[in-house]
């Protein structure tokens, strides 16, 4: 059967054409894990009281994942851009190569816009980020400000919530394609 051709099984070596580089493969996975920290660090921080150190250090953990997640997406896309991505496996329908192609569009609007509005959240509240350690704040890039800075924190969290969905289902188009396709398309960004 096609699907069952595509599908090596493991030990079998994918093609250098065939699966994407290293760098990419490095930022995938560490961009994956620095989102889901700042998930984590949001989510626990709703279950720690009100004023106390380990709630203010949950915070400090998202923000600072956040601002990661960002400083990665920037070479991330510039290596996307110049070096692009390893051709689609063939065999893929229409399908699957328009919803993929719009995910992997959404996800990347995600890796900038969603660290960028955390951070105006940040600024508009009065609040600055401080390099640990350092006495260095990072730049304010507009003014405190509350009204803004509850419209910009709403469009945040609105965002936040529809992306458990959004990375929810690439995740589970991965697991898809790998148990039920019995493709390669997990393989080739392991
Ligand atoms: C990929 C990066 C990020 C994700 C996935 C994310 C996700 C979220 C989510 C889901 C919430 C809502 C939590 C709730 O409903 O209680 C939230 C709140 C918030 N985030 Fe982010 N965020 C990110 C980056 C950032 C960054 C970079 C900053 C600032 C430097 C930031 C600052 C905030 C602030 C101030 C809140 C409001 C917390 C509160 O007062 O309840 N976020 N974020
Ligand atoms: C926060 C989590 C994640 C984000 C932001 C994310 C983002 C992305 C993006 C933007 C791409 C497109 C890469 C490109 O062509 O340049 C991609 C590809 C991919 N992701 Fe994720 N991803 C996440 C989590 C996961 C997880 C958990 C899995 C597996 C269970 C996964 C599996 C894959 C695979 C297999 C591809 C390659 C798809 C293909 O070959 O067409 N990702 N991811």
């Amino acid at each position: 059967m096609d699907n069952a051709i595509k599908f090596r099984p493991s030990g079998s070596r994918l093609s250098s054409a065939e699966r994407y580089a290293p760098p990419a493969i490095f930022f995938h996975w560490a961009i994956a894990l620095l989102v889901v920290i700042a998930y984590a660090a949001v989510i626990a921080k709703g279950y720690l009281p009100k004023g106390s150190a380990p709630r203010a250090l949950s915070m400090t953990i998202h923000e600072w994942a956040g601002v990661a997640v960002l400083v990665l997406a920037v070479p991330r896309l510039l290596w996307r851009m110049i070096k692009g991505a390893p051709a689609l496996l063939p065999g893929q329908g229409r399908l699957v190569r328009a919803s993929s192609a719009a995910v992997h569009l959404l996800l990347y609007l995600f890796l900038f816009a969603q660290p960028v509005l955390g951070y105006l959240t940040l600024n508009a509240g009065g609040h600055v980020l401080t390099l640990p350690g350092l006495d260095v704040a990072l730049p304010q890039f507009i003014g405190k400000d509350a009204e803004v800075g509850r419209s910009i924190k709403d469009i945040h969290e609105t965002i936040g919530s529809a992306f458990y969905w959004v990375i929810g289902l690439h995740a589970l188009a991965a697991l898809w394609h790998h148990y039920f396709r019995r493709d390669d398309t997990l393989r080739r960004m392991l």
